[in-house]
């Protein structure tokens, strides 16, 4: 493994929102090409049980695959504080006192009509999707910077990062932003050895879109929609995150990955 162009060998990972779902599926690509730790992000609802057993049955070291966890609740996290409640934390737990790759994978879409959008409801969908991620990441880039680490960041989008979607105002700026975003630190550090890129998922079948994929007729119009022919799995995830995560992207930066079955091409 450490000899492929995929190896993620002797790296750090933090990610949010890799206890399910795609995040899991990126954490697990990552796992499989031999990073050495992945600091998870969980809420304290959540269990990351089933997560590192699955981490540390795909992985080369087994066992030996270091999984930590930090518990927050995005949500509830101010940006002030994310520095002292995460970014420190995280380098006390990383084994080499550095992060290698960083995964904003954490988000929510809540659907209300733009004009009657509850405002805390709206407040709390930019939070966990646009400024929690984009604190986290200035900070753990100013850390890759101080420490000439070679980094690379993801963040999960979204098609709404290139379409408007419905009922989903907050979840479109803070998906569109972030496409921006990544265009942007992409601009400013990666001359020094940081590459930040995106992906895209399709329509994937986790919890977040359960309801969309069992609505009978939804569900079917979407299902015809998708060129491959079939909704995404969190497994689809695996290869372009190892992709963007290894020296295999040395030369890809400011991208936004379509992970979508060919619905964008359509
Ligand atoms: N599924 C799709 O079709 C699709 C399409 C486009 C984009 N996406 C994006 O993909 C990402 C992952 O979503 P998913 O589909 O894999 O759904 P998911 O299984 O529901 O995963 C969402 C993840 O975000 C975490 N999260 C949500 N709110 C949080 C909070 N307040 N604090 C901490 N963690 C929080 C969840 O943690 P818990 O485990 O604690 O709930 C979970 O791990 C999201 O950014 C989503 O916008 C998904």
């Amino acid at each position: 493994m450490s000899n492929s162009i995929f190896s993620t060998q002797g790296k750090v990972v933090l990610a949010t929102g890799a206890t399910s779902g795609i995040g899991l599926g990126m954490c697990k690509g990552l796992a499989e090409f031999g990073c050495q730790q992945l600091i998870l992000i969980h809420r304290p609802s959540t269990s990351p049980a089933e997560a590192t057993a699955e981490l540390k049955k795909i992985s080369p070291l087994g066992d030996k695959l270091v999984v930590s966890y930090i518990q927050a609740d995005v949500a509830e996290v101010n940006v002030e504080d994310i520095e002292e409640k995460i970014v420190k934390p995280a380098l006390e737990l990383s084994v080499t006192g550095k992060i290698d790759v960083l995964i904003n994978n954490a988000g929510v879409n809540l659907r209300y009509t733009a004009e009657d959008f509850p405002e805390d409801q709206f407040q709390k969908v930019l939070q966990i999707d646009l400024l929690f991620p984009s604190k986290l990441t200035r900070l753990v880039g100013k850390h890759m910077l101080e420490n000439n680490v070679r980094g690379k960041i993801i963040f999960t989008l979204s098609l709404i990062s290139f379409q408007g979607g419905i009922l989903s105002a907050p979840y479109a700026i803070s998906k569109s932003g972030l496409k921006g975003f990544v265009q942007a630190l992409s601009n400013e550090w990666s001359s020094k050895g940081i590459n930040v890129n995106g992906i895209a998922p399709g329509y994937i079948e986790t919890k977040l879109v359960k309801s969309l994929k069992e609505d009978p007729v939804r569900g079917r119009q979407i299902t015809e929609r998708i060129p491959i022919g079939r909704w995404g799995t969190p497994e689809d995830f695996r290869g372009p995150a190892a992709f963007l995560a290894s020296s295999a992207s040395d030369y890809v930066t400011g991208e936004t990955l379509l992970v979508d079955g060919g619905w964008m091409a359509r």
